[in-house]
């Protein structure tokens, strides 16, 4: 589909700014937590859309249309550069974006995705060479972590289990009740049944790491649960260093500003809770 992008392209500045973090909704803020540690210098924004969550039951075309619009909206806030801090996003919409629509809205302006920092890592973190990936339908479904192992680390086996469930009970604020505890145990026995030799699981969703405390009650003693935040953070850190060009479009004043296509008392109150400080939230349309 070939958009007319001369409106955009007219909106955006050339002007360093903020670094955009997205995700479908709160999950990204578990992405955007280790990317200020490492990187506490830069201004973000971050971006969640949570009247469309979740993005994991959706189709291509509608992950590919939704995450296209929320990093269309960033740019036009003023980013040069936009991580999308959700693994759906990164599976189904980067490709495209960085194929199809970068070259037609500016050249110079960039998206990562999660997925391969993510998948760097496993080399080094399995020592039995089987990996379990625990994520959305959508995420599972595109094999993107399968195929992305394959070609880095061929002698490593990826066993994939979809987790329908664990999204809305982290964007309902369920996290830590024993409704949780269900459908925890219910696909972490599913997925070391499909391969007994699992010794290292890696939450592939970035709602995930907000069921830590669950998810650690039911995996046995010797297995690792592994969180994608230092490693897309260390993955960013790098790639500045490596761009010097896009260092320079990104503004250093330590700020984060939040925005949410949801009610912003809903988002302050929930995100307050994840990033256990309180936040001011904007309300945004993205089309
Ligand atoms: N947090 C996202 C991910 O990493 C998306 C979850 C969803 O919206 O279903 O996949």
């Amino acid at each position: 589909m070939q958009q007319d992008y001369k409106q955009l392209q007219s909106m955006l500045s050339d002007n360093p700014g903020p670094i955009g973090v997205f995700d479908s909704g709160y999950g990204g803020l578990t992405i955007l937590e280790k990317i200020r540690e490492t990187l506490p210098q830069y201004d973000y924004i971050y971006l969640g859309d949570n009247a469309r969550t979740p993005y994991g039951t959706r189709s291509f075309e509608v992950v590919y249309e939704y995450t296209r619009q929320a990093v269309n909206k960033l740019f036009e806030m003023g980013c040069h550069l936009v991580i999308l801090a959700c693994n759906t996003a990164s599976a189904k919409a980067l490709r495209s974006i960085q194929m199809n629509d970068l070259p037609l809205i500016d050249a110079n302006r960039r998206v990562l995705g999660v997925i391969r920092p993510t998948v760097e890592s496993v080399g080094s973190l399995t020592e039995s060479r089987h990996v379990g990936i625990l994520a959305t339908i959508g995420t599972i479904k595109s094999e993107s972590y399968l195929l992305e192992v394959q070609k880095l680390f061929p002698d490593v086996t990826v066993v994939g289990e979809s987790c329908p469930m664990w999204v809305p009970l982290v964007e309902n604020n369920e996290a830590t009740s024993d409704g949780a505890g269900y459908f925890i145990e219910k696909n972490i026995s599913n997925i070391l049944e499909k391969d007994p030799a699992i010794d290292t699981l890696i939450l592939g969703c970035t709602h995930y790491p907000l069921l830590i405390p669950k998810i650690a009650r039911y995996v046995p003693k010797g297995i690792k649960v592994i969180a994608q935040g230092d490693y897309v953070a260390q993955s960013l850190k790098e790639y500045l260093y490596r761009h010097p060009e896009m260092d320079a479009k990104c503004t250093r004043n330590g700020q984060c500003l939040y925005y949410t296509t949801e009610s912003t008392e809903k988002f302050q109150e929930s995100a307050s809770v994840f990033l256990k400080s309180a936040i001011e939230a904007r309300h945004v349309t993205i089309e």
